[in-house]
């Protein structure tokens, strides 16, 4: 009797709608901005941050005299606390230094980057750490677009994410801040009214995200081809461009050569190369970070966005060549 009546509530509840109708589901609210810094902020405001609020933050954050600093102008600007956890020259965390500053400080919020598009190998168990430590997580995806939107390997294991639109797709500006289900309602509901909320006027989906991704990973692995025979002197940052991973740039590590020598060379001989970031902000020292400054000196960029014809890539790496042997 008991068994057949169990039965009924299951086969009750085990039922398929034609379509989904759910509207909480797997929901992902957006805000749209001006830029991601903006995005940022927005997310810092709404969570009251002052002084008295601590942020952790990696330490590896740049600095340009006409751009600021993306990531750490909105914390000056809203009074918080800092601090920074060590990375690896590899831009690995060091999940030992992680698990210290978490402890010594506390910090109300975590911030880890997925630079380039690379998102840390350690990133779930880092997520972890903060949140056992009791702070709220954000991504900043300001390079991972497409690692998260087309690939889906990271952006969903934080409380929120950012992404700045015009680094991967052709305007001038455009921000987006992603709430994850983890945030309480409340507080999606107040940042989605945010004042300093800003629609875009043009629609990203009107790209084709899919092939850009596609073509942005064809680019990547055809230079780390290319860059093989001078790699004792441009070594890629990352050797292998693992599944899912959709690169903002290739970063390489120029040794036995000057960076900014090769930087200049190679842009004014038309090749857009960028050093992120040539310049830390000052709050990260050198003596504190030796890591971080050193690999500041040796990092450039590489251009692999989808406006690319894979001749030009040949001939980008031929000039590299020349100019390094
Ligand atoms: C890692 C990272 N996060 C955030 C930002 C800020 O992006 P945006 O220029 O869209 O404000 C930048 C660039 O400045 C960045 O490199």
């Amino acid at each position: 009797m008991m068994l057949s009546s169990s039965l009924t509530s299951l086969t009750q509840t085990l039922v398929i709608s034609k379509k989904a109708s759910e509207l909480t589901i797997m929901k992902r609210p957006i805000v749209p901005f001006h830029n991601a810094r903006t995005a940022f902020k927005a997310l810092l405001q709404e969570f009251r941050f002052s002084a008295a609020d601590e942020i952790l933050l990696p330490a590896y954050v740049g600095w340009s005299k006409n751009e600021g600093s993306g990531v750490f102008d909105p914390v000056c600007e809203v009074g918080a606390q800092f601090r920074f956890y060590r990375l690896t020259r590899d831009l690995a965390i060091d999940l030992d230094d992680l698990c210290i500053q978490l402890k010594t400080s506390r910090p109300r919020l975590v911030v880890f980057i997925h630079y380039f598009g690379w998102p840390d190998a350690q990133l779930a168990e880092a997520v972890m750490l903060a949140r056992e430590h009791g702070a709220v997580v954000l991504e900043d995806e300001a390079h991972a677009l497409y690692s998260d939107w087309v690939s889906g390997i990271c952006g969903r294991l934080g409380d929120a994410a950012i992404f700045s639109l015009h680094k991967m797709l052709p305007f001038d500006y455009g921000g987006w801040l992603a709430l994850n289900r983890s945030l309480e309602p409340s507080i999606i509901t107040q940042l989605l009214q945010s004042p300093l909320r800003n629609p875009l006027p043009y629609d990203p989906l009107n790209y084709d995200w899919y092939s850009i991704a596609a073509a942005r990973r064809e680019h990547a692995q055809k230079l780390l081809e290319l860059l093989s025979p001078i790699n004792d002197r441009i070594r890629p940052l990352y050797t292998i461009l693992p599944e899912g991973v959709v690169p903002q740039t290739l970063p390489v590590i120029v040794t036995e050569h000057s960076r900014d020598d090769l930087y200049f060379k190679m842009n004014e001989r038309g090749f857009g190369v960028v050093s992120l970031y040539h310049t830390l902000i000052e709050a990260i020292q050198p003596a504190e970070f030796p890591d971080s400054h050193w690999l500041a000196k040796h990092i450039m960029n590489l251009p692999v966005h989808q406006d690319i014809v894979p001749q030009a890539l040949e001939a980008m790496v031929e000039q590299l060549t020349r100019i390094v042997r």
